[in-house]
């Protein structure tokens, strides 16, 4: 029988290349997105698993900084694919990019309620549904999108860094505390990644960009979902902090 996964901010980036991984292992998939702008593509990406792979997929629309629009994410994934949920990939996030001086409350607030905040909230709410039915040999599996920003500090990004420290230790505390029911908990912290998030930036800044990197370019989100793939097929890692990053953090 298919197993479900959910994955939040599956509708661009990063957590599109997850969702289309997810597809492609099999899953039946559970595609959360927020933006109006993000619905339709977000819908192709469903069809197109639904064709490809011959899984079923459910689109979603939750701003998951909200506990009460998480509740409806884990409730509409219940109603289609019942209360067993094997797969939950916390991946949603923003940044802001401002010095600490001139940062405003409701900003900084918006970025750990986003990155940090929701992380908490379907954890909390999805994993009843994976005790539930995971042992040894069924294992689930919760895969948290972190940042090297969560190893290192990053300037003008105090409230981006302390929401990806934050996931790392929410990773490796649940890690402890469900690795005996089945569950495993692990965190990707990505390296410089070519998505939206820095398709605003200048070639001349990214050419600087990729100059500090010690394997000299900007990574790609496929990198990341090969992450993901690698810890849903390894039964023996838990509590960890993957980073494709080229060099440019060592752990
Ligand atoms: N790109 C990088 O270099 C890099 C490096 C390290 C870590 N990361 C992390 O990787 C993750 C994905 O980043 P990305 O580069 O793929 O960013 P992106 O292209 O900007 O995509 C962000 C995703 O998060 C969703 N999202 C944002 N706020 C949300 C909310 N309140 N509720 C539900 N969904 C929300 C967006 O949904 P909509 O489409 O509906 O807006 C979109 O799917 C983030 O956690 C980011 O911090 C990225």
């Amino acid at each position: 029988m298919a197993k479900t996964a959910i994955i939040t901010g599956g509708s661009r980036g990063i957590g599109a290349a997850m969702t289309k991984k997810l597809g492609e292992m099999g899953y039946n998939v559970v595609i959360n997105y927020r933006s109006a702008s993000s619905k339709a593509g977000t819908e192709q990406i469903a069809a197109d698993l639904q064709k490809t792979y011959g899984v079923k997929t459910l689109v979603v629309k939750a701003d998951v900084s909200k506990y009460e629009d998480c509740e409806t994410l884990v409730n509409e994934t219940v109603k289609a694919f019942g209360p067993n949920i094997d797969v939950l990939i916390n991946n949603a996030g923003i940044t802001n990019n401002c010095n600490w001086i001139d940062i405003t409350r409701e900003a900084y607030e918006n970025v750990i309620n986003t990155n940090l905040m929701s992380f908490l909230h379907m954890t909390h709410l999805v994993l009843p549904h994976m005790i539930n039915h995971s042992d040894k040999k069924n294992q689930c599996c919760i895969v948290n999108t972190s940042s090297v920003g969560g190893l290192t500090g990053v300037i003008n990004q105090a409230d981006y860094c302390a929401s990806k420290s934050g996931i790392i230790g929410l990773t490796r505390a649940l890690a402890l505390e469900f690795a005996s029911r089945g569950v495993r908990v692990n965190a990707i912290a990505p390296g410089m990644i070519m998505t939206d998030m820095l398709r605003g930036v200048n070639q001349d800044e990214l050419n600087a960009l990729a100059a500090t990197i010690p394997e000299g370019f900007i990574g790609d989100v496929s990198d990341i979902a090969g992450a993901m793939e690698y810890i849903l097929k390894a039964p023996y890692v838990t509590g960890q902090v993957i980073s494709p990053n080229g060099g440019f953090v060592l752990q």
